[in-house]
């Protein structure tokens, strides 16, 4: 379907695709932006249930920092009639990376207690809103006062500082017992202490390396401590687990039309300063989602 963008929302990996360093290629010339909202203008002969006028939100892989973008109508939903294009735009992948990991692969419960890195981030920020609509306590870890505030006013419970105080004394002093479940979408010199703050049979989500670091970690810390490490990785998932991908989206789209569950914007650039947006997100600057709007 063609579709008119009325919002799109920079992803890491956009930044990766720009700088050649993501895992897919994408031949040159190409016009970066993987998530948008806007109005269907046209569809191909064969796509059913949606036709020109409605609002959708989705994903793709380059194209959607445009006026238009065509996409293929499977990556495509339906905008609620409650939210409006910036919501919208701002809400897909981080949101449904994040609950996808804390409810099937990581199977948080209520009562337990979260320790979300990068929590300041898109994703980060995203695990700490559904962490706590799922009951847990959430630990906000991040690099400025800023992001925590932020971290704290969506749901976190409490938040550490990783430049100010050495993560794992203070992940040690807020959970002595332990903490239940640590999502990671930052890697580098974070993974390892976080790792080490889990309870005995906690466990580990690697879901990023936003540090630009793959950290490695000594297999003995898994043995001694009886942690799970695990990892997400959103098309092996919707790939190898689509019954899980297909009732978690559908709660995570009644948590959006409610809007018991809504993204936080901190920063909106028009179309004609995309690379300054990129460059803010490449910087992990960027607080929450940041938005490009045509
Ligand atoms: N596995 C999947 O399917 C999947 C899906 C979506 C995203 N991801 C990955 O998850 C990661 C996070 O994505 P995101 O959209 O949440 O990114 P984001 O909004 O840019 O947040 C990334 C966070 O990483 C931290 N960071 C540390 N060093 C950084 C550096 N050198 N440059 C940039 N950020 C740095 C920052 O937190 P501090 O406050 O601690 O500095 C920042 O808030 C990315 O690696 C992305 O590719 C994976």
């Amino acid at each position: 379907m063609r579709v008119r963008v009325k919002a799109a929302a920079v992803n890491f990996p956009d930044v990766l695709i720009v700088a050649d360093q993501y895992q897919l290629k994408v031949p040159l010339p190409f016009v970066p932006g993987s998530e948008f909202a806007g109005e269907v203008t046209e569809v191909a002969e064969g796509v059913t249930g949606v036709a020109p006028g409605e609002r959708v939100f989705g994903s793709t892989l380059v194209g959607a920092f445009a006026e238009e973008v065509v996409a293929s109508a499977g990556a495509m939903t339906r905008s609620p009639a409650s939210v409006d294009d910036r919501t919208a735009a701002a809400f897909g992948v981080a949101h449904r990376t994040a609950y996808h990991v804390l409810k099937s692969v990581a199977w948080l419960q209520p009562g337990e207690d979260l320790v979300v890195l990068g929590a300041g981030g898109g994703v980060g920020l995203a695990a700490v809103q559904l962490g706590d609509l799922l009951g847990a306590r959430v630990v906000a870890v991040a690099s400025s006062s800023e992001k925590l505030e932020v971290a704290k006013s969506l749901g976190a419970a409490l938040g550490v500082n990783h430049r100010e105080r050495d993560l794992r004394e203070a992940l040690r002093e807020l959970l002595p017992e332990g903490a239940d479940v640590v999502v990671d979408p930052v890697g580098g010199r974070l993974s390892e202490p976080s790792l080490r703050s889990l309870c005995w049979g906690g466990r580990f989500v690697t879901v990023g390396y936003a540090s630009g670091e793959i950290p490695k970690i000594p297999l003995n810390l898994v043995l001694l401590k009886g942690v799970h490490v695990l990892g997400f990785q959103f098309r092996d998932f919707a790939a190898h687990a689509p019954e899980d991908l297909r009732r978690n989206e559908e709660e995570l789209i009644k948590l959006l039309a409610e809007r018991r569950v809504l993204p936080y914007i901190g920063a909106a650039y028009p179309l004609g300063e995309t690379s300054v947006a990129l460059r803010h997100v490449a910087d992990g600057k960027a607080v929450g989602k940041v938005l490009i709007e045509p």
